[in-house]
């Protein structure tokens, strides 16, 4: 869906318009003929002055910290971090504007919609009675998940999933993927390594600073801060935002979150299980072939992904032992479908909705 026609041309700014997700924001608001008369541009002080085109005209970048940055801003998309997010959130709602939130500052408050269009759009309809002004956009790996997990609930009841989560780097942003990009030349360029002496291999490059180790020809199986129990915060975002979005609050998931040297592109492996047993692939195929933004292929991959919209479901195998269970692979790029195309849509429901 684009943006529906007949809605009233609204005033919106972009928070954290020169990063990875800034840069799909800005293209999708144009493609998708989002109905916007007027664009605000905002980043840190290092681009503020940055001349970005929009529909044509040249837009310059501001500074977030400007007093009147949100002044007549009718809708605020932000994508610049959690702090940046804490700090701005409030000031664009106390100006007027309706907040879609990228970060995971307001995705657990209870007040604030955690928002797959595809799955529970109407969860905006608190903002019409409460709420903080505020809706947020669920994490990419959660977000490529929702899709299949919703369509089995709905058909055979959902109670549990174990996923493994394949992270691209550019989930880090675009300095996840500057850092993997740097690690590739001189790694390759002593290739004989790769397979005599990896951690020779590994000195090549610079220690690394985003990703948990060297993410070239490799496989990182931490992603995120660890806590107590070994488990990271990437891997809890996956077990509570699911349970929010789904409203099912005793949901029991198992993750594991790792990072894989893909540039953008998220998958997981996930075995999910269902209250009724699922008889046949065709009843699978059935319930997950027609839900919107989700394509049945037999083995997506996420490179073949990035950059489409849609978010592909494969490998489905009946489980081996459980009835139960079903056993699948999901893939979807993490700057369109886990970020600012669901961004955008959610944008476009609010103003179908009227709710901005
Ligand atoms: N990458 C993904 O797959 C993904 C998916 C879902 C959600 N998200 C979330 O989306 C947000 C942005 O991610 P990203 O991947 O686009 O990161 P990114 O490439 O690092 O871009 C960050 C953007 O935020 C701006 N920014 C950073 N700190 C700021 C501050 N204090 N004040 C104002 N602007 C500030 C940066 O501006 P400068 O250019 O001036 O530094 C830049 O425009 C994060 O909250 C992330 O968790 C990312």
């Amino acid at each position: 869906m684009s943006a529906a026609a007949g809605t009233r041309r609204l005033r919106v700014a972009v928070v954290g318009a020169t990063g990875a997700v800034g840069q799909d924001l800005r293209r999708l608001l144009e493609v998708r003929d989002f109905p916007c008369d007027e664009v605000v541009f905002a980043a840190s002080a290092r681009s503020a002055g940055k001349v970005l085109p929009f529909r044509g005209q040249q837009v310059v970048v501001r500074d977030l910290d400007e007093a009147d940055v949100f002044d007549g801003v009718d809708l605020a998309l932000f994508s610049a971090g959690g702090g940046a997010s804490r700090e701005h959130a409030p000031r664009a709602v106390a100006a007027g504007a309706v907040v879609v939130d990228n970060s995971s500052a307001w995705r657990m408050d209870p007040e604030v919609p955690l928002v797959v269009t595809e799955v529970n759009a109407d969860a905006l309809e608190l903002l019409r009675t409460a709420g903080k002004g505020i809706v947020a956009n669920p994490n990419c790996t959660t977000m490529v998940a929702m899709l299949p997990l919703k369509a089995l609930h709905d058909a055979f009841g959902l109670v549990g999933f174990t996923a493994t989560s394949f992270q691209a780097a550019g989930g880090a942003g675009q300095k996840g993927i500057d850092e993997l990009e740097a690690q590739v030349g001189p790694m390759f360029a002593r290739r004989e390594l790769l397979r005599s002496d990896g951690k020779a291999a590994m000195n090549l490059v610079d220690p690394p600073k985003v990703h948990a180790d060297v993410l070239a020809f490799n496989v990182v199986p931490v992603l995120g801060t660890l806590d107590d129990h070994g488990y990271t915060d990437e891997e809890y975002k996956l077990q509570n935002e699911s349970r929010k979005i789904l409203s099912l609050p005793d949901l029991a998931v198992a993750p594991t979150c790792v990072r894989v040297p893909v540039m953008v592109g998220h998958a997981l492996q996930v075995r999910a299980v269902c209250t009724d047993p699922m008889r046949s692939l065709a009843d699978v195929i059935a319930s997950l072939d027609h839900f919107p933004g989700l394509v049945v292929e037999q083995a997506p991959t996420p490179l073949e992904w990035a950059g489409r919209d849609g978010v592909a479901v494969g490998r489905l195998r009946l489980d081996l032992t459980d009835p139960h269970a079903l056993n699948l692979w999901v893939t979807g790029d993490n700057l369109l479908k886990g970020a600012a195309l669901n961004t955008v849509q959610i944008a476009e429901e609010l103003a179908r909705r009227e709710l901005v």
